[in-house]
């Protein structure tokens, strides 16, 4: 008699899984592993020589090791001990499954150099999902070629996705969130889009959330779910080390946090979590984005990473910011951007003209659109006490989202490769399936960055800066 595997022993035994916290020697990895074997034997293998992938017996002679900790249904992987600079293969095993399932199948991730001479390459966008804003057509996630571009994007193959926010615009569309269980099923429900998946098991990702995907549209600090937001990342989401703990008593929590890779220091902020709510949508103005605590801590970086630069262990400090900074000149003003909070922006401008922070990139995501501006002349991004504090801008979005434009006037119109490019407005190009790619090229001393920001794989709009 034929016995039928139970279902149980068809079903996989992990859902899915990425990737993130890359340095030179360590990723963490987070699975999510099917409810009824999570007390079952979880473990992970990996190698940089794929032959072990190939068959059973090349895998079992493979030793795993442990999850780090259990979440729910969150295995952690902390990978420790690993070469710089390297390609490793892996599976994951969970209640006697193989993830992926067939033999000669495997995940992928690179580590990278730190403080040292380093050539390489990252892509960036935010915002993916909810372009049909009808909740009969759309589920508030996006499972768009988009995706496969970039993961197979190879000239070079990128050392890291950046993505700027909004992960998918569920509480938009579905509903809004109104406890834990409904902020993991959005990350379950991005995750089961096959092509967001293949990108983040293969790519490391660094990720910062946006509104979407903190609370509602707009939302701020006084979000009444942001220390539940704040436990479902920690709990789902590989991220590099956080300051804050989610305590409500000393109401921290935020995610803001920062890495580097080659000479390049990567500071990401929160600007959700301690944003003031403006009190009138279109003509109020906000003490504070970053909050007292995250201040003092960006502050810090931009400092740590000025001190590294004349030690030349570092070259360039990129700030990843969500939400658009030139803005607020007449006709450009934005419901909710920095033109909003212009004495904190005065603030951090100041800062960076008195301290010399000469070498200094953000990169944004947020409006739905492709921009450059090189904080030159005719820049509108000169906010310090009678100007300067300026620094180049990159705008790199969106995924898979309605085109819109924020903020402006960009000056880097004159860099959009076609003269004849449709939807162009104050020198941003409007759309979707758009994403950036920042090479960087280091000899040593300086740093060259080439920016291309796509819609696909054409480049759109392209431009050198040197640091
Ligand atoms: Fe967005």
């Amino acid at each position: 008699m034929i016995q039928r595997l139970s279902n149980s022993l068809r079903k996989p035994g992990v859902h899915w899984c990425w990737v993130g916290a890359v340095t030179d020697n360590q990723v963490t990895i987070k699975a999510k592993i099917r409810e009824d074997i999570i007390n079952q034997y979880i473990q992970i293998k990996y190698n940089t020589n794929s032959r072990f992938f190939e068959t059973q017996d090349s895998l079992n002679s493979l030793r795993g090791i442990q999850k780090t900790s259990l979440d729910g249904q969150i295995a952690t992987f902390n990978l420790n001990n690993l070469a710089e600079d390297k390609k490793y293969y892996y599976v994951i095993i969970a209640g006697g499954r193989r993830y992926p399932e067939n033999h000669g199948d495997y995940l992928t991730f690179k580590t990278v150099k730190i403080h040292k001479k380093y050539n390489f390459a990252i892509g960036c966008s935010s915002c993916a999902g909810g372009h049909r804003l009808d909740p009969l057509l759309d589920d508030g996630v996006s499972n768009k070629k988009i995706f496969d571009v970039i993961r197979k994007y190879d000239t070079p193959p990128l050392a890291l996705f950046i993505h700027m926010g909004d992960l998918h615009y569920r509480n938009d569309i579905v509903n809004e969130e109104t406890n834990i269980d409904d902020y993991r099923t959005n990350y379950e429900e991005v995750m089961t889009q096959d092509k967001q998946r293949n990108l983040y098991q293969n790519l490391p990702l660094a990720y910062i959330w946006d509104d979407h995907d903190y609370g509602p549209n707009n939302s701020d600090t006084t979000h009444a779910l942001k220390y539940i937001a704040s436990k479902a990342y920690r709990e789902q989401v590989p991220h590099y080390y956080l300051e804050e703990p989610v305590d409500e008593a000393s109401k921290t929590g935020a995610i803001y946090q920062s890495f580097v890779i080659g000479r390049v220091r990567f500071i990401m902020t929160d600007n959700r979590f301690y944003k003031d709510k403006l009190p009138e949508e279109n003509s109020s103005i906000g003490n504070s984005i970053l909050g007292t605590r995250q201040k003092k801590w960006f502050f810090e970086q931009l400092r740590q990473g000025k001190v590294n630069q004349n030690a030349n262990k570092e070259r360039l400090t990129i700030w990843v910011n969500s939400i658009p900074w030139i803005a607020g000149g007449e006709g450009f003003e934005t419901k909710d951007a920095w033109d909003r909070y212009p004495v904190e922006r005065r603030e951090i401008a100041n800062f960076i003209k008195d301290n010399e922070i000469d070498k200094l990139l953000m990169i944004s995501g947020d409006a739905h659109m492709l921009a450059v501006d090189d904080g030159e002349e005719g820049s509108a991004n000169s906010y310090a006490e009678n100007g300067g504090g300026s620094f180049p801008i990159i705008h790199a979005a969106s995924l898979d989202s309605n085109p819109s434009v924020k903020g402006g006037p960009y000056n880097g119109a004159k860099y959009i490769i076609n003269p004849n490019e449709e939807d162009v407005e104050r020198g941003a190009i409007k759309g979707r399936k758009q994403w950036g790619v920042l090479h960087f090229t280091d000899d040593g001393n300086k740093i060259e960055v080439k920016v291309e920001l796509k819609k696909k794989n054409k480049t759109k709009i392209e431009q050198v800066f040197e640091f």
